[in-house]
């Protein structure tokens, strides 16, 4: 496993395939608690299917886990132009360890990666209002006025039903040049049932 820093309280990143299976369960039981999952968590589940090709982001305090953030892409339809789409996920951080900046310094590096690895041409996620001041004080994200749906369903999980802003960044020229196409618009993220970003 390639770690960009092995030092105590930097962020390390790897491919979310290459984590050890010990550190993955880690992290399903970290992200089970933060987001107020029901039942008992999964420890064998793989959080990111594997074509969503998904990079990982985390902290780690005295040897335990402290904040974790990912970044994973996949391809969407848009008017007719196929794009690459890299989204930003699963961001917590260790209940007793908030406030420290730790969720900041995960988003940070994620953004970071996510807008320089060149492998995407548009960068969107959803959020909960409230954590827009959160990730623009991080990375500088901002919210754009477009809905994403999850699919063609009638059931589809959409941003704002879900009462979600969007952010949106075009990071490719070919992006940027369609622009005006997403303003406004409902954009279908062609996702399998239940899944959502
Ligand atoms: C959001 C989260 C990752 C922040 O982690 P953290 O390590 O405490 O983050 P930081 O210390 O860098 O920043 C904390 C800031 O985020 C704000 N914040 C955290 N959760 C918030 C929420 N639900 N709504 C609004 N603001 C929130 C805090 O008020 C704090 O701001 P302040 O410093 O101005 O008081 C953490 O609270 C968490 O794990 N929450 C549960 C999971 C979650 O909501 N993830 C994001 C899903 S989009």
């Amino acid at each position: 496993m390639h770690q960009e820093n092995k030092s105590n309280m930097e962020v390390i990143s790897a491919p979310y395939i290459d984590l050890p299976p010990v550190l993955r369960r880690e992290i399903n039981a970290m992200l089970h608690l933060a987001y107020q999952c029901e039942g008992e968590p999964d420890l064998d589940e793989a959080l990111h299917r594997p074509a969503l090709e998904a990079r990982a982001f985390w902290l780690m305090d005295n040897g335990r886990l402290a904040a974790y953030a990912s970044v994973f892409g996949k391809t969407i339809i848009h008017q007719e132009a196929e794009f690459s789409l890299g989204s930003l996920g699963c961001v917590a951080t260790q209940p007793e360890m908030r406030g420290r900046s730790l969720g900041e310094r995960v988003v940070a590096a994620a953004s970071d990666w996510l807008r320089a690895c060149g492998r995407y041409d548009i960068a969107a996620f959803t959020c909960d209002v409230g954590l827009l001041p959160f990730y623009r004080r991080a990375a500088g994200w901002e919210a754009a006025d477009l809905v994403l749906v999850a699919n063609d369903k009638e059931s589809a999980l959409r941003s704002d039903a879900l009462g979600k802003v969007v952010v949106l960044e075009l990071l490719s020229g070919r992006a940027r040049a369609a622009e005006a196409s997403f303003r406004g618009a409902a954009v279908n993220l062609d996702l399998p049932p239940g899944e959502f970003i």
